[in-house]
């Protein structure tokens, strides 16, 4: 099977017509070779596929919330053609057991590309260690949605005893319980809405701190640990100079942290409720500069689908956590449009670094000898975020009646066609990519 997309806008302007033979780019080229399939894209923006290398598909014990064919569908239509899934699942994936099982549940289901996390605890190093074609090893330093918790020492054992990617989930568990135990309990606050608070109870100091624990570690084992979420001042403040010290620091900032920030939950209540919580206009606009220097690795969506129904409980009930596979690049090409990043930025943070950083072969560029990951972007098209047009189980967006303009209207995977124009199309085709 060979497909030739006709009429495709590079980056820099350039038209061309992408030649693809089974499941890899052959050729970029103004010729027009011959092939069993067009597509006419009518001079349309084509970028790589973009790569998450973080979302919680909640597979095995949450199906409620999302499965592999709600997210698939969700990180395709959102123009992802990969995605690395976190472990915190129930059970959490932390042995080669439950690591294979996983793997089975999703084969044949999946629409995306996909790679899976190990998570890390007190007791599983040899599992790690003997784990095959993982995606990477998560460790939360402080204590999220579901049961994971693993200490500095853990985190330094499994940099040290392994050559895995490892991400860390950075805020200071001692911190959070000290916060939780003290200030937030006097509920000083009194006139705020609950949720808003979120930030109050885990607060900026906890994810500094652990950033700055975190920075001892590399400096002492010399090996590269991606921060997830960063979402704070102080922690850009923390990695920039480590960064500028040639430390290895690989910097993901989500959707969320970037686009909100905590007056946000004023009105949102509990869907604004997320670890790490979102922070002041200033740690925001702290974030959204160190994204246009340069200095953010990569965009995670942490899409971390919760029901409403869990949602609409109390604060202390409700779990943590947003979707954000759908908004992702939609909120990124809007400010593309609004003159604040460039179309290469958000390719080096949403497809090229990821592969990179995972050391995922093949992907991320749009060139021959890669594979047919590809999206297409119509930079003109303005449509409101609408919770009813969503793929995701939860079917809720805290950007939800954001009026932004640039969308993806297709996405290729693996050389095949899955989403066009708002459907989903084709069969799962999705692949485990280490
Ligand atoms: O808000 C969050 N939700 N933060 C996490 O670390 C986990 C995630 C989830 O799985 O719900
Ligand atoms: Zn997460």
């Amino acid at each position: 099977m060979s497909l030739l997309i006709r009429n495709a806008q590079l980056i820099d302007g350039s038209l061309v017509n992408i030649f693809i033979k089974g499941n890899t780019i052959y050729d970029i080229t103004h010729r027009l070779p011959l092939a069993d399939e067009y597509i006419d894209i009518a001079g349309k923006v084509v970028l790589p596929g973009l790569i998450d290398p973080h979302v919680h598909f909640r597979m095995p014990g949450d199906g409620h919330k999302e499965d592999w064919n709600t997210g698939s569908k969700a990180a395709v239509s959102g123009g992802f053609t990969t995605v690395l899934d976190m472990p915190n699942t129930s059970p959490p994936t932390t042995d080669r057991e439950r690591l294979s099982q996983k793997r089975k549940l999703i084969e044949g289901k999946s629409y995306v590309n996909y790679g899976l996390y190990m998570g890390a605890t007190s007791t599983n190093l040899e599992e790690i260690k003997s784990a095959e074609h993982i995606a990477g090893v998560k460790v939360y330093l402080g204590s999220s949605t579901g049961d994971l918790l693993a200490d500095y020492n853990v985190l330094e054992a499994v940099l040290s005893e392994t050559n895995v990617t490892v991400a860390c989930h950075s805020e200071d568990e001692e911190c959070l319980k000290r916060v939780q135990n003290s200030k937030f309990k006097t509920k000083k606050f009194g006139t705020l809405p609950v949720s808003y608070l979120h930030d109050h109870a885990r607060p900026e100091e906890c994810a500094k701190i652990a950033a700055e624990k975190v920075v001892e570690i590399i400096k002492r084992v010399k090996r590269p640990v991606y921060f997830c979420h960063v979402s704070s001042k102080s922690e850009i403040e923390i990695l920039t100079k480590a960064k500028k010290d040639g430390l290895l620091v690989f910097i993901e900032a989500t959707p969320h942290h970037l686009f909100l920030n905590k007056e946000f939950a004023r009105d949102l209540g509990n869907l604004a409720r997320v670890n790490p919580p979102l922070r002041s206009y200033n740690s925001q606009v702290a974030l959204k500069n160190a994204v246009k220097a340069g200095i953010v690795d990569t965009i995670g969506t942490d899409h971390a689908p919760h029901t409403l129904a869990e949602k609409h409980c109390s604060y202390s009930k409700a779990p943590s956590g947003v979707p954000g596979l759908e908004t992702a690049l939609p909120l990124f090409l809007d400010w593309f449009n609004k003159g604040e990043v460039g179309l290469n930025q958000i390719v080096t943070l949403m497809s090229e670094n990821p592969a990179l950083i995972y050391n995922i072969q093949k992907r991320g560029k749009l060139e021959p000898g890669y594979l047919a990951d590809i999206v297409v972007v119509d930079l003109e098209l303005t449509k409101e975020i609408k919770n009813s047009r969503l793929y995701t189980k939860c079917v809720w967006s805290p950007f939800a009646g954001m009026q932004l303009t640039g969308w993806p209207i297709m996405t290729i995977v693996n050389g095949r066609v899955v989403f066009k124009d708002g459907d989903i199309v084709g069969r799962p085709g999705g692949r485990e990519v280490f």
